[in-house]
Order: C-alpha cells, then structure tokens, then sequence
C-alpha cells in the first residue's frame, strides 16, 4: 500500500531516501514526504501527488541530515494532502507508516483527553502521539516502542525516528512487511528488499510483533521484551532487475519479460527429459482431496478461475473459486480433507491473506502461490508454489500472472497425474505444449504493432467495450476487461459468451467494440455463434484466434489477431499477452499514467 524506507547513514540521507522512494513509488503515489534530523530537531519536508513533487520541494528547501525516513502514500484515512503525508511528526517523534491502526479512534479519545492536539486526519498521528505521551512520562525510546506495540491492533509496519537522537531508529511490523538492510557502518529499514536493493544486499525480514532498534552497527530485534534473531540473508535483487531498460513503461518490459520468466518457472515445475511435471513434496496426496478451494483478487482471483477448469478436466477434482473479500467474511463451510490455494503476486494482500487464515480455522491444508517467497500469505501456507517472475513493478499485473498461470496448469496435471485421470502420454503432450509457450508469447511480442493499431483504430475512442470469452478463455475475457479499464479508464467487462443473449447483448451498437477471445478449442463453435449474434446487431467485433478460427471467422470481424497455434490447455496463457498489449496501448494512445494508474496501488494491505 505505502512505501516505507528509513537510512542511518555517514552522508546527507535525503538523496538516499529519494532513490528508494523512487523504488517504493508503485507501492502508492498520492503524495510523499520525508524526515531528517538537523542539529537534533526533526525537520520534514512533504508534497501531494507524485514524488517529483516532493523532489521539486526537496530542491527549492533542501533538507541536510545523516539520519531520516521516508515515505509514499496511499490514502486510508485522510484525504491526500501535505497535512496528511508522512513522515507525520511531533517535536519528539517522526513517524512512516503502512496499513491501518484498527483501534485508532479509541487511543485518541485517550490522547485527546490528555490535551494532545492532533494536526493530521491520519490514524498514523495516534502512534506518534501515543509514543511522544510516553517519551514526555520519561520513557527512552525503547521503552515507548515496546509500550506502544501492545497497545496497537491491526495490520501495519511503521519505522520512528527520535528528536535528540542521531544514532537510532526504531521499526515495527505486525502484518505488513519489514526488511531490515545492513551496510558497512549504515543500516537500513524499508517495505521490502526491492527498496534496499542498491544499498545493501544483506538483508533480514522482521515478523509479526517484531520491533528493532537500529544503529550504524547492526539491529536489535524484540518480540515483546524479548530478544529474537532474525537471520540476515542475501538478496538476489540488483538495481538492473528494477530497472525500465530501454523500455517507455516497467508495464511494457514487464510485458516483454513473459517468454524469458515463463521459462524460468517452467524449469521449476518441469523436466523436460522425461517430460513430465515435478512438483517439490506436497503436505497432502491428491488422491485425498475432497476439494479445492482457490481464493485471491483481482488478476490473481482470474488465474484461479482459470485453474478451475485445468484441474476439473485434468484431475476431475471439485474446485470452488472464491473472490478473497468475499469469502473471508461469508466463512463458507470447508470439507475436512481439502486444499486451499491462496493466488497473490505480492503475497501481502490483506483480504487473500485473511481468507486463507480463514481456511485454516477450517483446517484446510494451505498452499500458495506467490512471486515473493518471504511474504505474509508464503509465511502462512504449508506449502509455497513460488512464481519466478522477478519484482513486477507496473501497478497492472502481467508476467505475474501469466506465471501464475504456468504454476497452477503444473499443479493441475501432477494432480491428474496423482489421481489417475491423465495417462502418461498426454501428461507428455501436454508438458510438450508449456514448453513451446516462451516460443509461442515471443511470436506475439513480435506482433506488437498490430495491436497498436487495434488499440488505436478501434479501441482509444471507445466509450466502453466487452470481451467474451468461453471455457478457460472466459477468464481471459475478464482479464482483458480488467487491464483495460485500470490502465485506460474505459469502461469494459468480460462476459462469458453463452451469457450474452441473457442481457449485455442489449449494449451491442455499431460504437461498442467487443474483443472475441477464440482460439479453436473444442467449444469454438459456441463463440463462433456468440461472434454471429453480435455481428447481426451490428458490433465492431476484434477477432483474436488462430490460423484456423482467422480462416473462419476473420472476414467478418473488424479486425483480427493470428495468434500462434498452441494446444487449447496453454492458449489461456498465449492470449493473456495478446489483451495486455492491447490494454497497453490503448492506454498509450489515450495517454494515461500506465504504471502508476488513477487511484490504485501496488498491492492492497487494507481493506
Ligand atoms: O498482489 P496480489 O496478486 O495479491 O494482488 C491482487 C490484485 O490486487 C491485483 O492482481 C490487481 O487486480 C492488479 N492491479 C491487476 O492488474
């Protein structure tokens, strides 16, 4: 949600802090600020919107200091504005926070009732507050935090720095995460390594209820008043992973990274020489399943969709799909002896999380599968399918997913495999098919022009279009609906095409373009007819199929995409990339913000 970083350092830290800003921005970007300490006093300087404003703010009042913390926001409570960004301070204390402080009204009252006047509308000034009453009463910092943290709920991760005192800052974490960097003489805390990345590749991960002084030499890290280690680990980031490359948007290399971490996630989950899957030891047998339950948001709850129909027909096992928000407050019955599969690129989506602790009341074996392994929902899980898509950094998901993808259609065939519903031969056929796909999302990159073209013929202008899709290509649809809204601001849903003649067919004018998402699969003739019954009524339709769905239905769309041909089990994951091109470059054309989109973030650690 919020972007954290805090630097003891030898030099002036603000150019420190800006940098990793810059790596926090996707994170959220409504507004941003930052905190040293001069000659002993907290001195801050703060700006609404994006970080060049905070960077045009820096140049004009510069802010000297070798100690200091940084933030960038995105508004929970309190509307963005300089009054409300971080680092919210009082002359004792600087505060950065991330995720919400659940019982933010009731300590203020108290603190209120002290005679603290509050200056922000943020729950984050009641932890400042909060442990400035207890410094005021005495307490050394230490003191204060540890008081502090029991009397905090909710899921957050905070980092303080203290007036008068050069040589420490304090961070704390209870549910959202917090990485600790170590330098030579200089430390580090921020959100995750991706922020430290270019100081320090030396990194350890504080837990739930952990809180750590910092110093120039090293940390200390409590639980309550105990003391806990943390191991220090290395980080495999480097700055060029994080980097844009030669490209206009991290959306677009992030795009063009798919065939390459497509490969590298199938070199996990396959062997190519015996052609055959190879999942790590699962806490379960699948034979023993009695059902699956696949829960995330978003573009992680449509990879799920997808693996529904992969382990129905693969595995014929029972598999519920269920939208995080939801499911973790209707609290479903579970059957003893089921899985739950939590799907999360970030791994720190707080309702994903949530539904997952929720199945574990229900004594489901929990399994992830997420892009970042030291993650809240990987911690939580018996076991952790990684993806090995590298940082995604575009606020819009893509190589996430389609890894994502590559992870579940891998478990959904050793699952088949397990049960006796696949024979070795089309387990064979069907590793054959994953294999090809880099070579297969390379062909579409190479096309990219002509989606710039439908993007800016027939899809820029629109005021609002639909995808339809059928079978596993239904969730295509709503993932292309959904790139395309988030990214361009246009109005677009996905339907599965059978559904049409219940409703959105009335939408259908000779101004609405509708996306036919076809490859020949065995029910292709179903879309064919859905592509038909919009045709009659005269809708713009953009054909995307292969050679033999082209020869077929070509002439009587818009437009039309060949895709490559793929076997009908991996196209899901071929003409995912074909809607995100097209959601891309319709957002160029349109000229919208395409990593950091209107009013959304990164990943979603409050409600
Ligand atoms: O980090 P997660 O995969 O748990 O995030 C889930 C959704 O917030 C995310 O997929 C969101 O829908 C993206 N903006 C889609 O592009």
């Amino acid at each position: 949600m919020c972007g954290i970083i805090g630097i003891i350092g030898k030099a002036p830290v603000t150019p420190l802090l800006l940098d990793a800003l810059k790596r926090l921005e996707y994170r959220g970007y409504d507004s941003a600020g930052v905190a040293t300490l001069v000659n002993g006093h907290i001195d801050r300087r703060r700006a609404e919107g994006k970080l060049v404003n905070l960077e045009a703010r820096l140049k004009a009042e510069p802010l000297p200091g070798t100690i200091g913390i940084g933030h960038t926001r995105w508004a929970t409570h309190g509307k963005p504005s300089e009054r409300n960004a971080h680092p919210i301070a009082t002359d004792r204390v600087a505060i950065v926070h991330n995720g919400i402080i659940e019982n933010f009204q009731e300590l203020k009252d108290g603190l209120v009732a002290e005679g603290r006047r509050f200056d922000s509308d943020t729950d984050t000034e009641v932890v400042a507050q909060l442990l400035t009453s207890y410094l005021e009463s005495q307490m050394s910092p230490e003191e204060a935090m540890g008081k502090a943290m029991a009397r905090l709920r909710g899921a957050f991760a905070l980092v303080a720095l203290f007036s008068g005192r050069h040589d420490i800052l304090m961070g704390a974490r209870r549910g959202s995460s917090l990485a600790v960097g170590y330098g030579d003489g200089e430390m580090y805390i921020g959100t995750d390594a991706l922020a430290l990345a270019p100081f320090t590749s030396r990194v350890s991960y504080l837990e739930d209820d952990d809180w750590a002084v910092l110093k120039a030499d090293g940390a200390t890290v409590y639980q309550g008043t105990q003391k806990v280690k943390r191991p220090i680990k290395k980080s495999g980031l480097s700055s060029a992973l994080i980097g844009k490359g030669n490209h206009q948007h991290f959306m677009l290399k992030e795009i063009h990274e798919q065939p390459t971490v497509i490969g590298d996630t199938l070199q996990s989950y396959l062997d190519p020489a015996t052609r055959s899957v190879s999942l790590p030891a699962l806490p379960f047998d699948w034979n023993k399943v009695s059902r699956v339950t696949i829960t995330g948001c978003g573009t992680a709850c449509y990879a799920g969709m997808i693996a529904k129909y992969w382990f129905e027909k693969l595995a014929r096992l029972a598999v519920e799909v269920d939208v995080a928000s939801e499911m973790r407050y209707r609290e479903p019955p579970l059957p003893d002896g089921g899985v739950c599969i939590a799907v999360s690129q970030s791994g720190e989506t707080v309702d994903t999380l949530e539904a997952l602790r929720y199945a574990q009341s229900q004594k489901q074996t929990l399994l992830s599968v997420v892009n970042v392994p030291e993650s809240a929902i990987a911690r939580l899980s018996d076991v952790v399918l990684p993806t090995l898509a590298g940082p995604e950094i575009g606020v819009a998901s893509t190589k996430a997913f389609t890894t994502q993808l590559v992870v579940l259609l891998a478990a959904a065939i050793a699952a088949g495999r397990a049960r006796g519903t696949l024979s070795r031969d089309e387990e064979e056929r069907l590793v054959l098919a994953m294999i090809e796909l880099p070579a297969r999302v390379n062909e579409t990159l190479n096309m990219e022009e002509d989606y710039r073209r439908i993007a800016e013929n027939t899809l820029a202008a629109a005021r609002d279009v639909l995808y339809l899709g059928r079978g596993s290509s239904f969730p295509v649809a709503l993932e292309g609906a959904l790139k395309l809204k988030e990214l361009s601001y246009i109005h677009a849903e996905g339907y599965a095409g059978g559904e049409m003649k219940h409703g959105p067919i009335a939408l259908i004018d000779d101004e609405v373009p509708v996306v036919v998402v076809a490859p020949t699969d065995p029910i292709f003739d179903k879309i064919a007819s859905n592509f038909e019954q919009v045709r009659a009524r005269g809708g713009r339709l953009v054909l995307l199929s292969d050679k033999a769905g082209v020869a077929r239905l070509g002439a009587k769309a818009e437009t039309s995409i060949m895709m490559p041909d793929v076997d009908p089990i991996v196209a899901p994951i071929l003409y995912t990339v074909a809607v995100q091109l097209l959601a891309y470059y319709t957002a160029l054309a349109k000229g919208t913000d395409i990593d950091q989109p209107r009013n959304l973030a990164k990943s979603v650690t409050v409600e």
